[in-house]
């Protein structure tokens, strides 16, 4: 695990930019693994900054998306689909049939995770994933006690992740109680990845990461078992950091 810190948020987002491009310029069908969530948008920004200024093409990457909710309505604002469309792709050179994201439609979720590993597999798999991390260790929505070798599938929402979900919703009973969420195993399948974290609050979960036990109880920690991850912090995430 290579880690940065970074003073501002226009350094980390050119940092993780620069890795990025290097994927999409070097392969003929780049797939990326995209995170919704606030940690990633400077990194969107920056990229969509590259596309209109400097013609960085999107036009031969697949994306996929690290989870969706189950039961929002097709075209729901709020959904990660329409989410990382409305923050990222539709405003870059990658057609809207090349972004996936977990099928979540109630009478869809019983075949929806093994359809999207199928899906991933056959686009040749995730080159660079994009991760956030939550304050308690999660990736994707996988929270503690997740299995390492877990694939795509639905899982419960936590009611801390449905309350720190809330803001985007009118009120907490319309946050959707499942999600599907790709799982460790498929996480890790990734040949690339870059963690975007900032803010005290990440400061635990990233020393957990970094220097903890690997263990389910913060399963961000499996990650010290990949080859190839980038840690992009702020001063405040790096705190606890020695
Ligand atoms: C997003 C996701 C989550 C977030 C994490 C951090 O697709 O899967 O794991 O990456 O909750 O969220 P932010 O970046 O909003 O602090």
């Amino acid at each position: 695990v290579e880690i940065f810190t970074k003073e501002t948020r226009d350094e980390q987002a050119r940092l993780a930019a620069d890795i990025i491009e290097q994927v999409v310029r070097s392969k003929t069908n780049p797939v990326l693994g995209l995170a919704t969530g606030s940690s990633p948008l400077p990194i969107y920004q920056e990229l969509i900054r590259r596309h209109r200024e400097e013609g960085l093409s999107f036009a031969h990457c697949s994306a996929f998306t690290l989870d969706e909710y189950v039961g929002l309505p097709k075209g729901h604002p709020e959904s990660y689909y329409e989410v990382i469309r409305n923050e990222f792709t539709r405003h870059v050179d990658i057609d809207d049939s090349r972004v996936s994201s977990p099928d979540g439609s109630a009478d869809g979720v019983e075949t929806s995770g093994a359809r999207y590993e199928t899906a991933i597999a056959e686009a040749g798999g995730v080159d660079v994933q994009i991760l956030g991390i939550g304050s308690n260790g999660h990736i994707a929505f996988n929270e503690p006690g997740s299995s390492f070798d877990s694939v795509t599938r639905m899982e419960e929402l936590t009611e801390q992740t449905r309350i720190d979900n809330a803001r985007f919703f009118d009120s907490l009973d319309q946050v959707p109680t499942h999600a599907m969420t790709q799982g460790l195993a498929t996480i890790m399948k990734a040949r690339k990845i870059v963690l975007i974290a900032s803010g005290e609050g990440k400061a635990d979960a990233v020393e957990a990461m970094v220097h903890g036990e690997v263990s389910q109880q913060w399963p961000a920690s499996l990650l010290q078992g990949h080859s190839d991850v980038t840690v992009v912090l702020d001063p405040a995430a790096s705190s606890k950091l020695i």
